[in-house]
């Protein structure tokens, strides 16, 4: 049917998070509204290669995590003749170039969710979901990100900045400088990564050099965190006007684990239990479902974002911890789940988030691009 939406759903991904993304896009793929929408599954797969899978064979699989297909054509995104975005075969076969109305990018991490992937879908003229290349990136830099949002008065634990230059040239300053004005426990983490992966819990300060150069494997940015004796409360927030922030839920990681770590998050089946919605009294409610929104504004951000708050149990306050631009969409996950209890069913979600997408690129689209008498 010529007058169906034509969405591509991207998944997979050069990032720790590759796993994690074929299970969002099997829960996205079973939502979209077949009825609007004609759906064309494209993989990433971890060397970075982009192929076109078929509807039908993934269909039949029924899998809860998207395969890639081995005899999948290799295509890439390009902008078309037209100047709309278009998969194009990379080698020449039976497949012609393919007209696209929206990308979904269902990944997650570096190099998916940083603002790399948005700024190719920009050149490429195509719409898609989720922020842009701006909101993107400064959501992804966990430094950046609590910047922004202390300027816009939302609250974030202290914490100091490290960079490896540094660090490998007078370890012991870096190391002095990373606790300053800090209390132990610190959490050291690298700036860019996300599930936990690189992070540690420091408790005394002859751990403090270990878990520096660990974390420096994975970023040249690493961050020292005050500790603290948290609650760890999230909201769903989905663009519009006004915003509308979701009821809140509350992750409690399994008493055996010092904090939400990679093991807890998906080693471990029974890591965390979550309250949806969270155990607030109405105003705690009310006010981190308000920080949520303050945060997605001040850091741009489009369309979706999952915004997560420590609430200190010794001041009873809210903190920014960060925010994640392209959450996870797993039949488990928490943005769709929490959309979901406020009253907006995961398959509404998906037709807003695509409408969303089309929208705002009809609004780029119409500005001008140079100097217009
Ligand atoms: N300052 C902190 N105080 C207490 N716990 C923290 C702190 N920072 C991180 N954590 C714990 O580590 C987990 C992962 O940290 P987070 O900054 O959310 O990184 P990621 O992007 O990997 O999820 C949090 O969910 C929390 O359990
Ligand atoms: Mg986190």
């Amino acid at each position: 049917m010529a007058d169906k939406i034509r969405v591509v759903v991207l998944y997979g991904g050069r990032s720790g998070e590759h796993e994690v993304s074929l299970k969002s896009a099997a829960s996205v793929l079973r939502h979209l509204d077949r009825a609007r929408f004609e759906v064309i599954p494209v993989s990433i797969d971890k060397t970075g290669r982009w192929q076109w899978n078929d509807l039908g064979t993934i269909d039949q699989a029924q899998a809860a995590a998207l395969p890639i297909l081995p005899e999948a054509p290799e295509m890439r995104l390009a902008r078309g003749p037209d100047g709309r975005g278009v998969l194009i075969p990379i080698s020449a076969s039976a497949t012609a170039p393919l007209e696209i109305d929206v990308v979904f990018p269902v990944i997650h991490g570096p190099l998916c969710e940083d603002g790399t992937m948005q700024g190719l879908l920009e050149l490429a003229d195509v719409a898609y979901v989720g922020s842009g290349v701006l909101g993107s990136a400064v959501s992804m830099d966990k430094d950046v990100a609590k910047r922004l949002a202390e300027f816009a008065g939302v609250p974030v634990a202290p914490y100091r900045v490290l960079t490896r230059k540094a660090f490998v040239r007078d370890r012991a300053s870096s190391l002095a400088q990373a606790i300053e004005g800090l209390s132990l426990p610190v959490f050291v983490k690298p700036c860019n990564m996300g599930s936990s992966v690189g992070i540690h819990k420091v408790k005394t300060r002859d751990a403090l050099d270990a878990a520096l150069d660990d974390a420096f494997r994975y970023d040249v940015k690493v961050l020292v965190e005050q500790g603290i004796d948290a609650r760890e409360i999230e909201v769903a927030v989905l663009d519009g006007e006004p915003l509308f922030a979701s009821l809140a839920s509350e992750l409690n990681p399994n008493a055996h684990h010092e904090f939400y770590s990679y093991e807890a998050k998906y080693l471990d089946p029974d890591g965390a239990r979550v309250d949806l919605p969270a155990r607030l009294d109405a105003a705690q409610m009310e006010r981190v479902r308000a920080l949520a929104v303050q945060v997605f504004a001040a850091l741009e951000c489009s369309d979706l974002a999952r915004v997560d708050f420590f609430l200190d149990r010794r001041t009873g306050e809210f903190c920014f911890n960060e925010i994640n631009t392209l959450p996870g969409f797993t039949s488990i996950s928490m943005y769709p789940k929490m959309m979901e209890a406020s009253g907006v069913p995961y398959g509404e979600l998906l037709t807003r988030l695509v409408h969303l997408a089309l929208d705002r690129h009809r609004q780029r689209q119409s500005l001008e691009r140079g100097y217009a008498s």
